[in-house]
């Protein structure tokens, strides 16, 4: 078939295959052109298919040179329908590394489930014996509680008043102002149930409870703070309870880490445009501004060049970065230098949807989405006819 882009509000419903392995590629090239990583060996990547995730999954393989186990929640193709991005996503980056010579294997499930949390230790147990580090890279609308059987549906919303600024409908280009009700309590709570540590948590105590993590242990989680434009509908919204959530349980797990020398740690990472965060409002339009300020200043990074340097500068190094007041490794930093938020703060003041295409780079923007469903590659022929089942190799 031949597969085009079909987008419903914010999500693009087809994926290219092709394209899809080309983005998987072009990573990998770009942390084998860097130096090595003298880094994890055995990595479990939880969220492996997509974002930042993968691109740490890839980081572990390619840079580190670790075999890697991945958890992740993906619609397989068909031979009529495509399937979702990170289905092939997975496939290009499994055929890779097993043709590198390293080991990867991936459970396409719930990553909330007592099942796959065991099928997953299972798998370690037999294959890894231990493993070194824990990536948690989950975004999800919603969670199972493993023991409950109850569903929590992550809502963004702001926590105190009604906050109103302007947004962008990023296909029709048009700014707009939004105004959106803060969350009842109960929405709160269900989106800490979400996207806060709780599941991070009963990660961590299964694979301890069953002895497979190994002396010096590492597990990262990702978390976002952004600037004072977005503070209402993220770092003092209902997602950014959960994130303090997240953060206060590293504090917890690196006590309970201690006595096999194990660290857990919260990476506070740039805003960059995935699936999770083009639902969120009023971020689009500031990613938007960011990214013409940051590619004007040569600052501008993806999520592989940001899951390199948190690898590479941060996590495995004998002199690492210094941490943040709150015990977090900061690779937004030069999304949060002064002088960045400075030209985005004034550009915001003046964008309406005349200006758009002028003064921000929402060309970029477009283009950076329909490459996470594989579109917009240099390299790839659009109008060849392919199969929707990508071959395992
Ligand atoms: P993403 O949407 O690109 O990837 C999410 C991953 O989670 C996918 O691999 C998906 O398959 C997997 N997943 C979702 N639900 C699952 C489930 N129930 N079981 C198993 N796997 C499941 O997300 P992302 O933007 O890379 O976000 C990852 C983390 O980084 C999140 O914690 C997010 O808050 C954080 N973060 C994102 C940004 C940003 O700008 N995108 C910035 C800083 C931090
Ligand atoms: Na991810």
């Amino acid at each position: 078939m031949i597969v085009k882009p079909k987008i419903r509000g914010f999500i693009c419903t087809t994926a290219h295959p092709t394209g899809c392995e080309k983005n998987v590629q072009n990573q990998i090239n770009y942390v084998k052109k860097n130096s090595k990583i003298e880094g994890p060996k055995k990595v479990l990547v939880i969220g492996s298919s997509q974002g930042f995730g993968l691109s740490s999954r890839i980081v572990s393989t390619f840079g580190a040179g670790a075999d890697t186990i991945g958890v992740y929640f993906e619609k397989p193709a068909t031979e009529t329908k495509t399937g979702s991005a990170g289905w092939y996503n997975n496939i290009a980056f499994e055929n890779e590394a097993k043709q590198a010579g390293y080991y990867a294997k991936s459970f396409n499930g719930d990553a909330f489930s007592d099942e796959i949390k065991n099928e997953t230790i299972d798998l370690i147990k037999k294959d890894f014996g231990k493993i070194d580090l824990v990536v948690y890279s989950l975004a999800a609308p919603k969670r199972v509680d493993p023991k409950t059987g109850e569903v929590y549906s992550s809502v963004i919303k702001p926590t105190t008043d009604a906050y109103t600024n302007k947004t962008v409908n990023t296909q029709k280009g048009i700014v707009s102002e939004i105004t959106v009700d803060p969350a009842i309590e109960e929405e709160v709570e269900q989106t800490i149930k979400v996207m806060g540590g709780e599941d991070w948590k009963l990660w961590i105590d299964a694979l301890e409870n069953a002895g497979v993590l190994a002396e010096g242990f590492t597990t990262v989680a990702y978390n976002y703070i952004g600037p004072e434009v977005t503070h209402a509908i993220y770092k003092n919204g209902t997602i950014g309870r959960a994130k303090e959530h997240l953060d206060q349980t590293a504090y917890q797990l690196s006590e309970q880490l201690k006595k096999i020398d194990g660290r857990a740690i919260v990476s506070v990472n740039k805003a960059l445009v995935t699936q999770s965060s083009s639902a969120i409002p009023v971020v689009p339009l500031y990613i938007s501004i960011l990214y013409k300020v940051m590619k004007e200043k040569g600052l501008h990074e993806g999520c592989i060049e940001q899951m390199y340097r948190l690898y590479d500068e941060h996590l495995y190094t004998s002199s690492p970065k210094p941490l943040d007041e709150n015990g977090r490794i900061r690779i937004d930093d030069w999304e949060m230098k002064k002088e960045v938020q400075d030209a985005v703060a004034s550009l915001w003041k003046d964008i309406n949807t005349e200006n758009l295409e002028q003064l921000t780079d929402i060309e970029g923007y477009r283009k950076e989405f329909l490459q996470i469903f594989g579109f917009e590659f240099d390299g790839v022929d659009y109008e060849a006819d392919v199969d929707p089942i990508l071959p395992e190799k």
